[in-house]
């Protein structure tokens, strides 16, 4: 024999220098739940390990991920209040425009994704406003634009819009432009499947619709090329980088998309995802860490620049040793 790849696995230190993918705490993204009140961290039950915060602890959870390195959060509201057309995601004072303000106060240097929907504000769940039965694509642009420009004057860096609505990039591109808002940048979820790896985020979010499914806009999990065209229709419109969600089930489709596209790409390693690893490693069923970090090292070997995650902080531990 003259090819023996074996060659090349027989120390620690051979392995770590031929290895092609290394994760760091620089590639990942913290999700964060904040509600109104304070000096809470109401425990998710699904999600062992994350809670709904308020801004205050809010701010010390992402200075404890900034410390380890971790660069940005994203944040999720639980608003006072919800309405048909969730009129308090756009609120000055609204509770994730508070949430920016005091984390840019105490980190400025820390940076600030925002989601932009509406699933979380409206009282019928769905992410944007329903006309005749189903979700009026063109009547929500208006509104995710208008949630955007109030993040953005809040102070976030980057904001993310996940509704799926067909024009919302370029909607939002021109809204905050108009209002002077030209170096915000937009972290499109360009690629986001209706799938039920959303279930236990539903639970952190309050967000669940109250009727039907997500189905009549986002993607049908059976689909690839429309995957493709999603990517290239945000990037048309001005997606600064883009998204792929879920993660782990979606592998496939970050590598195609990491192939055609020119801007950093994320992939989004969701609730569910989250929680059968929780579930499992505390029936004892699994090593939680190892599983944890070889997740996270395929989504980034499949092609992801970035990786949302709620292993953020543990994973950064294990990489800071
Ligand atoms: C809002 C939104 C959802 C997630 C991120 N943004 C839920 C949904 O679309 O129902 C899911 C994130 C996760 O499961 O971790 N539309």
């Amino acid at each position: 024999m003259i090819v023996r790849p074996r060659r090349l696995r027989r120390t620690k230190v051979l392995r770590d220098m031929v290895r092609e993918t290394t994760l760091s705490p620089k590639d990942f993204i913290y999700p964060l739940f904040v509600k109104p009140g304070k000096g809470l961290r109401d425990p998710i039950p699904s999600m062992p390990g994350q809670y709904q915060l308020t801004v205050d602890t809010l701010v010390e959870e992402a200075r404890e991920a900034w410390d380890l390195g971790v660069p940005a959060v994203i944040l999720f509201g639980l608003p006072d209040s919800k309405d048909p057309v969730g009129s308090r995601s756009w609120a000055p004072d609204g509770i994730v425009q508070q949430a920016i303000m005091a984390l840019k106060e105490s980190n400025p240097e820390m940076l600030v994704i925002t989601d932009v929907c509406m699933c979380e504000y409206t009282d019928h769940g769905h992410c944007g406003v329903i006309k005749d039965g189903d979700v009026d694509n063109d009547a929500t642009l208006e509104l995710l634009a208008k949630q955007a420009v109030s993040h953005a004057r809040a102070g976030a860096d980057i904001v993310a819009p996940s509704d799926m609505m067909d024009g919302r990039v370029g909607a939002i591109r021109q809204a905050l432009d108009q209002e002077g808002f030209k170096n915000t940048s937009i972290l499109s979820y360009a690629v986001k499947y209706a799938s039920a790896f959303y279930g236990p985020f539903r639970e952190a979010a309050e967000s669940a619709p109250q009727f039907g499914d997500r189905s009549s806009y986002q993607m049908d999990p059976a689909n690839s090329l429309e995957a493709l065209k999603e990517a290239e229709l945000d990037l048309e419109e001005g997606a600064d980088m883009i998204m792929v969600k879920p993660a782990m089930a979606y592998l496939d489709i970050v590598r195609a998309v990491k192939e055609i596209s020119l801007v950093p790409l994320a992939a989004y390693n969701v609730s569910g995802e989250y929680a059968m690893v929780k579930a499992a490693a505390q029936n004892g069923w699994i090593d939680e860490q190892r599983i944890m970090m070889e997740i996270l090292t395929a989504i980034k070997r499949a092609g992801a620049d970035l990786i949302l995650t709620y292993f953020a902080k543990d994973a950064a531990r294990v990489l800071q040793g």
